[in-house]
């Protein structure tokens, strides 16, 4: 069989090359004339342990080339999950990339960015023609290792990392339960049984203070946002469970917790302070729930509730929806 060699169309050759998931770097050296000179690459790979050895490789269209060949040091910083702007800022072609960085300097004096997840300084030890990019292989002088989250590009996206189970999730023994929409891998079951845990240490402060689950979701919904109109604060409760009536409103009113005006509720000074503090106390809860969980895990979870919160409640009023 022959086959005939096709010159790769661009586009789908990159889509092609995407489905390799990588971490995302940036790659840090100073020109000629003493300036920063950086950009963001994910071609990073490991070439060898002894001696140690990384590569990378840069367009030849970069502004940053001449910098590169010009200086034989330069570091590799490994990004962590929560630092998706930097990484924009150093793809920008010609950009004002270390404006109010914090910066420390390493050998040769090149920038050292701080907050990633690991960091390699490196001296090139041989650089190739690599088509329209120039591969270049560094070995590693020092190195340091934060161990955080790292940031991950795939398809032309950033994406996080979730760590597989170190076994697979167990299959329910009871089938039929399985089926049914009160066994405990039905959605409901888990997100309520998540919510009444993590409610429960709120729910304790707000009943020490005296206040019951109606008067604490209406001056949490105060605490949220300021001065509502009574119609509208009147359908957030509703949506919740909860009514709005005339003897919550006085009773809270009547405590200085909340002041009522033309059609509209605020919270007193008194009522902020307490809100603030149940907000600590609720802040706190989320932190020991997120416990087992690493940055990029809190940050999907979070991202998939929102789009479960997103797909249930179409048809909604627009001022449910974008709570
Ligand atoms: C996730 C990501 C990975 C990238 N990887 C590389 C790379 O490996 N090599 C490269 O030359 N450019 C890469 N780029 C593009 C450069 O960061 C971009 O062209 C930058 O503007 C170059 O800056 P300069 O022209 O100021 O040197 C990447 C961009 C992004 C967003």
């Amino acid at each position: 069989m022959s086959q005939a060699a096709v010159k790769p169309d661009t586009r789908q050759f990159r889509d092609a090359l995407g489905s390799f998931t990588t971490g995302v770097t940036i790659v840090t050296t100073v020109d000629a004339e003493g300036r920063d000179i950086g950009l963001t690459a994910n071609s990073f790979n490991s070439v060898s342990l002894d001696p140690p050895m990384v590569l990378w490789s840069l367009a030849k269209t970069s502004l940053s080339l001449a910098a590169f060949v010009h200086n034989p040091h330069f570091a590799v910083h490994i990004l962590a999950a929560d630092q998706r702007a930097i990484s924009d800022l150093f793809a920008k072609r010609g950009a004002d990339k270390f404006a109010g960085t914090t910066l420390a300097r390493g050998e040769g004096g090149v920038p050292l960015l701080e907050g990633c997840s690991a960091r390699f300084q490196c001296r090139t030890a041989f650089r190739y023609e690599g088509g329209d990019h120039e591969i270049f292989v560094g070995e590693v002088m020092r190195f340091d290792h934060f161990d955080k989250p790292p940031l991950v590009f795939h398809s032309g996206k950033y994406g996080l990392v979730v760590k597989q189970a170190a076994s697979p999730a167990p299959v329910p023994v009871d089938e039929a339960a399985a089926e049914s929409s009160f066994s405990r891998d039905f959605l409901g079951y888990l997100l309520g049984a998540a919510y009444s845990q993590l409610f429960k240490p709120i729910r304790d402060e707000f009943s020490r203070r005296g206040l019951s689950e109606n008067e604490y979701y209406l001056l949490s919904i105060l605490g949220v946002d300021e001065d509502l109109p009574l119609d509208e604060i009147g359908t957030l409760m509703s949506f919740a469970g909860h009514t709005l009536g005339e003897e919550l409103i006085a009773g809270l009113a009547g405590r200085g917790l909340l002041v009522r005006g033309d059609g509209r509720l605020s919270l007193t000074d008194s009522g902020r302070r307490a809100m603030i503090e149940l907000f600590a106390v609720a802040k706190s809860a989320e932190s020991d729930a997120e416990s087992e969980l690493d940055y990029s895990e809190s940050q999907l979870l979070k991202q998939l509730l929102r789009r479960v919160i997103r797909s249930t409640s179409r048809g909604l009023p627009p001022l449910l929806r974008k709570r």
